[in-house]
């Protein structure tokens, strides 16, 4: 099966009321682990690469190791999506190296760290959602800011300082026709979210929830969502980690969004932890070896075992057959015939 857009599986997730895990990647380990958790539990799934990622893979790397996945995994529907682009070039780079969907992240400037005004948000996002809806493209958008950096993307802060607002949420997307809305209730990028487990002074469901009522149709995307699990920051310090304790967005507030119009979940730090507390298990107990495959394993059957967890508790698992995939170029003509809904 080749790539389909993100667009199609977030629609059938709408239909089906659940949502879709987006796992970040690097390297060959992270998309085998996610396309073997998504065998296992019979998912569709959204593989997602920073620019940093594609910087770190040399996007060529990255590409062909997309299409070894599409080729070994054909039942599963896959989606290539480009996390946090920060520009129209950066995003139509994407579009033409073969991403099935691209995230035009308007909320900061160009250097990736300073807010923007509305009107820039409004501007670069509808030139990059010409561009992509033109190739069947997806396009997903951001409307307030997550706190935190993330491969030095990010407005930094607690998450606090640039909540969205749902009247302007519900205004952008009239005047952008993005595909998905990546919105800010408090969430932020990394491992230190929260300094104790999270209620409704710091992550901020209420706003969520307002956003859907006034955008029911939207496919919502929660960004740093994360768990954290505390079992993965013990590994990490019983074996010689340094992990401050912090705490994550529950897995149950995330299944609460789901329940109010959240389709994509941004999960990268969870499996970035498991695979960190497996090496380093394997490092602290057997510091006489030394394959690259005597970690490498591990850590890849560490990260799969959480991301099929996600998978079930998001409700993607067994999904994948219901897809019949969109060729991008009918998606296209769909596009151009107004036949997809804002
Ligand atoms: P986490 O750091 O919570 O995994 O978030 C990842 C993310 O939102 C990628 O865009």
């Amino acid at each position: 099966m080749p790539l389909v857009s993100m667009r199609q599986l977030l629609d059938e997730a709408a239909k089906g009321g659940y949502g879709v895990g987006a796992f970040n990647v690097n390297n060959m380990e992270q998309i085998q682990s996610i396309m073997e958790a998504a065998r296992e539990t019979e998912s569709p799934v959204i593989v997602q690469a920073s620019r940093g990622a594609r910087s770190y893979s040399q996007d060529r790397f990255l590409w062909h190791l997309m299409v070894a996945a599409t080729e070994l995994y054909p039942e599963i529907p896959t989606v290539l999506h480009l996390d946090h682009g920060n520009s129209p070039a950066t995003c139509k780079s994407a579009i033409d190296l073969g991403f099935t969907s691209v995230m035009m992240d308007g909320s900061l400037m160009e250097d990736g760290k300073t807010p923007s005004s509305y009107e820039h948000n409004v501007k670069v996002t509808r030139e990059v959602v010409a561009a992509a809806h033109a190739k069947g493209v997806t396009v997903e958008a951001e409307i307030g800011c997550l706190g935190g950096i993330e491969d030095g993307h990010g407005a930094g802060g607690s998450g606090m300082e640039h909540l969205t607002d749902p009247a302007q949420a519900e205004q952008f997307v009239k005047d952008t026709n993005c595909d998905a809305l990546a919105i800010a209730i408090g969430t932020s990028h990394g491992a230190y979210k929260f300094t104790r487990k999270p209620d409704g002074e710091v992550l901020k469901m209420d706003v969520l929830i307002e956003i859907h009522k006034r955008l029911p149709t939207t496919h919502l995307v929660m960004h740093g969502s994360s768990s954290v699990p505390k079992e993965l920051q013990d590994i990490i310090n019983q074996y010689g980690g340094k992990l401050k304790q912090t705490w994550g967005v529950p897995v149950e507030e995330i299944q609460l969004g789901i329940k109010n119009g959240v389709r994509k979940i941004n999960v990268d730090t969870d499996n970035r932890l498991a695979i960190t507390g497996a090496i380093r298990k394997v490092f602290f107990e057997t510091p006489e070896k030394f394959d690259p495959r005597d970690y490498l394993k591990p850590a890849r059957e560490a990260m799969k075992k959480v991301v099929a967890e996600r998978m079930v508790q998001f409700g993607q698992a067994g999904r994948a057959k219901e897809i019949k995939p969109i060729p991008m170029a009918e998606m296209a003509e769909m596009y151009k015939k107004q036949l997809v809904n804002a």
